[in-house]
Formats: structure tokens, sequence, C-alpha cells
């Protein structure tokens, strides 16, 4: 299946450069930004020009791969001491996605893995590109296939709340939280989306509904203290949402005002989904409260439209992320199929089962 548009992706050889759609210029412009260096990839990462946790990890593979395109000649220590230079770099692009560090460490540990095996410093570079290359493939095969297994509670006729924007925009795949929706239309299920407008950078409002209604999907954008009443009028069969992190025991972050959703779905007997690849779960936290939780500049909340909507000198506080508590989550689907009621328990047979967990 495929969308009209592409998030990221790499161009050329080696050398090359990515091409990103320019996110924070959606819906009103639609223009690519081209990465071609390290920096470049920070900056696009930290002001949200690709965002989404699993966009933000094929792009710091692809960041690894802009910072060592040009190295030759160099020995295989150089090499690998260069590769996790550049991999520290990229990792203070943003702190709570855990996609980002999974893909960096990644990437180092194929560069450990080859000098061990004698590679020199050339070879080390080409198997860098490969393994990008590799992370890239796999997350649009892993959004088919969230796509597929989340599709399955999705019915004729259905209409579906979703939170900020877990779709093709935040993977080089059909998304995460979206995927099921583009899955269950292509199966021929007549669906409507409620998108929240996800205050304060709008993702909801600007990118989802930007790109379900590419899709041809019917959508509807309301703003966040809306959610509430929709549900109460009985709209609302199912919520979809994405995945910064999740915890060991279930616990999910996502985008600021998840949680709310979260609680409202609760009340009101809506059952509240998580989509998210086994690369969101980090492995070595017992529970949500340990997850970082990003802090952006106040201008975003005090001056968000274009226009000061505070006073000046007013306190702000802008949390980006939230954590909702696992036994508010009805479900997780993952490529490896669903976890259903989450906790330690289940979410760990689930890694373990996949290999992701040892011991
Ligand atoms: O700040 P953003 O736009 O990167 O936040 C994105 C989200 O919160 C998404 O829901 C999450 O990354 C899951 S994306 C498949």
């Amino acid at each position: 299946m495929e969308l009209p548009f592409q998030t990221l992706q790499w161009v050329g050889g080696r050398p090359g450069h990515v091409s990103m759609i320019e996110q924070t210029l959606l819906p009103t412009q639609r223009v690519d930004h081209e990465v071609r260096d390290v920096l470049g990839m920070v900056d696009a990462i930290y002001r949200l020009a690709v965002r989404g946790a699993p966009a933000i990890g094929v792009a710091a593979a692809f960041g690894v791969m802009l910072g060592v395109q040009e190295l030759r000649g160099l020995s295989p220590e150089e090499t690998l001491g260069r590769t996790r230079e550049i991999a520290a770099t990229l990792a203070k692009a943003r702190p709570t996605a855990v996609n980002l560090f999974w893909a960096l460490d990644r990437m180092v540990a194929r560069a450990d893995r080859e000098a061990s095996a004698g590679a020199d410093g050339d070879a080390i570079v080409v198997a860098l590109f490969e393994e990008g290359h590799e992370i890239y493939r796999e997350d649009r095969e892993t959004c088919l296939r969230l796509g597929e297994v989340g599709a399955e509670r999705i019915s004729d006729g259905q209409t579906l709340l979703t939170h900020c924007n877990a779709g093709a925009l935040a993977t080089a795949g059909i998304g995460t939280a979206l995927a099921p929706m583009y899955v269950a239309a292509h199966q021929g299920k007549r669906i409507s989306v409620f998108a929240d407008e996800t205050r304060p950078l709008l993702q909801g409002a600007r990118i989802t509904a930007w790109e379900l209604a590419q899709a041809g999907i019917d959508v509807t954008v309301i703003t966040d203290n809306m959610a509430g009443h929709v549900m109460k009028s009985g709209k609302i069969d199912a919520v979809f949402v994405g995945s910064d992190r999740i915890a060991r025991n279930g616990d999910v972050c996502n985008k600021i005002g998840t949680y709310s959703v979260a609680v409202l779905a609760k009340e009101h007997g809506i059952p509240f989904y998580v989509v998210a690849p086994l690369s969101t779960f980090d492995r070595e936290l017992t529970d949500g409260s340990q997850i970082p939780i990003e802090e952006r500049p106040e201008e975003e909340v005090a001056e968000g439209f274009g226009k000061r909507t505070a006073p000046v000198g007013a306190k702000v506080f802008n949390p980006a992320f939230d954590v909702t508590p696992a036994a508010l989550v009805a479900g997780i689907v993952t490529e490896a199929g669903w976890i259903d009621r989450p906790n330690r328990e289940r979410v760990e047979a689930v890694l373990r089962e996949a290999g992701a967990l040892t011991g």
C-alpha cells in the first residue's frame, strides 16, 4: 500500500543526502527539505521538520550515514570512534522518543561488530550504509504489519479518535496509529476519524488531517478540549494513538494530552489502543515515571499562533509528552501481535518471544 507522499528518504548513493517533507510548513506549504550533514539532521529533528518516534529513528540512522560518508582510508578504530561521536551528537537532538537511541545504538553496534570481525574503515562505512537502509526498510514493513494487526479491531462504519500525528508522517511507512486506519480503508471498511488538534504545535490539525485527507479518509478536526464532549455524545468507537516510549510495565509515553484522552476514554467505556513497533519499548525502564519528558521553549505555548496569547512575563510550562498508565490502555498493537490489557508480565512475554529481551 503506497501513500502519495514520502516522509523522508535517502537520495543518491554515497555520497548522498536526505530529503524530507518540511513538516513545520504543513498544511499550507508542501516543501521538501534537504539535509546534508549531521548538524543539519540534529536541527531538523529538534525543530520538528521530521518528527514522530519511528521517523526520528530513521532520521538518526540517516544522520550517521551523512556523518561517515566522506570518511576514507581511516583505521577501524578511527572509524568506530567517529561513528560514536556522530551518534553522541545526534542523541542530543530530542530526549523522549526511544527510537532515536535505539537506531543510534544499532548503528554503533554494527560498526563495532564489523571492526571486531576485522573489517577496515572503508568496509565499516559500507556496513553502516547497509544498516541505515535496513532500518528504513524495516520501518516500512513494520508499519504495514501494525496496520494489518490493528485493523482486526476496526469494523465497517466506525469512528475513531486520534491524538497528535502517528501517521505516515511520523514514520518511513504508513504510520503506527494511523496504519490500521489505512489498512481498514483499503479493506473497504468505511471509517471516519476525529483528529485532536494537539496543542501547542498542532500536529493533529496540521499533519494528521493533511495526511488522512491525502489518503481520502474522512477526517474532522477538533480542539483538544472537545474530546470529552465528542466521546460523551457517543460519536467515538475507539481511540488509536502512537507512542514515543513504552516501559516494561506497559506505561505509555506519547504527545502531551494523550493521558487526558485515555482518562476520558476510560470514563466513557471506549477502548484506548496504542500502536507501536517493538523498537518503541524501552527494556531499561520498569515503569513510565522513568521516561525523560522533553520540555520545549515557552514561545510554543505563548506565541504558538504567530501572535502573543499570554501576557509577556507570564510563566509558561511546556512539557511535550505525558505518560498514560498501563491500566488505562485496552491494548497495544505491535508487529508481534496484540498485547491486551498490558502489564509487566504480558509486555515482557512479547518482548522475550520477539528476542528483544533476554533473561
Ligand atoms: O513531538 P512529536 O510531533 O515528535 O510527537 C509525536 C508523537 O507524540 C507521536 O504520537 C509518537 O511519536 C508516535 S509516532 C508514530
